[in-house]
């Protein structure tokens, strides 16, 4: 099993991550993209930790919506948001997207309109550089659609993380040429909509997520998550699909590789990585 987003350079794992890794292998999950924010120096130093511990982890590094209020009134402004993600991506060995980008007008740390310039930015960097995106949307379905056509131009790949929207958005989603990951959220009593969003999505789309340490899957709600729990994210896509778990662990592997190259362009310098990106999407 791979699980595609979490956050194992969050300051919650920093005193026992050779444990969650371990349990994490134990279980059966052999690799993760470890997603990191781009603002938060700590977790940068913690990554060196995760790449230690699990040298199957890959990284996405973005500015997240939550904290495009942040950049604006930085000292580079909006003028900053590329370069500070550019020199990130380039300096850390195993980088395979940009992410977490996206809106989120659930909280309002930011006007939609800075959002969306952030957002905006973020794409376009990743077309240029050929890498995929990792969306975080909430309560923005129509503006993250508009970004990804007007700044992905039909060029850029990515995952509609965490996906919590229905079997419509997720259609919308999948026009776009987008994956459409599922976590925890999945296996909750009250995310019928959501599993049937789950039903529609084709193998070679879908993927799987912990988004630890948030949102723990049943039967451990409310306690920190962590990337073994992608377990029970599989177990409840198979069921919700009518197919054996195997099968959706075979998936979503092959998913994770085609969409971020795996394993084996972890360690090459950008130009290969994007060829070999580039080739490994058959
Ligand atoms: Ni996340």
């Amino acid at each position: 099993m791979i699980d595609s987003h979490c956050h194992l350079a969050d300051e919650q794992f920093a005193a026992d991550l050779g444990a969650v890794v371990e349990r994490a292998r134990a279980a059966g999950v052999d690799g993760a993209l470890c997603i990191l924010d781009a603002l938060n120096d700590d977790e940068a130093r913690r990554a060196d930790g995760v790449a230690a511990a699990w040298p199957n982890a890959a990284f996405a590094i973005g500015i997240h919506p939550h904290q495009a209020g942040a950049v604006e009134d930085a000292a580079g402004g909006l003028e900053g948001v590329d370069p500070s993600v550019r020199r990130l991506l380039d300096a850390r060995a195993g980088t395979c997207a940009v992410g977490e980008i996206g809106l989120d007008y659930h909280y309002d740390f930011a006007p939609p309109r800075t959002q969306i310039e952030v957002f905006r930015r973020q794409i376009a960097l990743a077309r240029e550089l050929a890498l995929p995106i990792v969306v975080h949307t909430r309560e923005a379905d129509a503006d993250t659609v508009d970004a990804i056509r007007a700044e992905g131009g039909g060029d850029v790949q990515g995952v509609f993380h965490c996906f919590t929207g229905d079997a419509a958005f997720a259609r919308q989603a999948l026009d776009l040429g987008f994956h459409v990951s599922f976590s925890g959220i999945v296996t909750f009593r009250n995310a019928a909509a959501i599993r049937e969003a789950a039903a529609i999505v084709p193998a070679d789309r879908l993927l799987v997520e912990t988004d630890a340490p948030y949102l723990s899957p049943v039967p451990f709600r409310g306690r920190r998550n962590e990337p073994a729990r992608v377990a029970q994210v599989v177990d409840k896509l198979s069921a919700v699909r009518g197919v054996d778990r195997d099968d959706v662990i075979e998936a979503t592997r092959r998913s994770y590789g085609r969409l971020f190259g795996g394993r084996a362009v972890r360690s090459m310098p950008r130009e290969r990585r994007v060829d070999a990106r580039r080739a490994t999407v058959v």
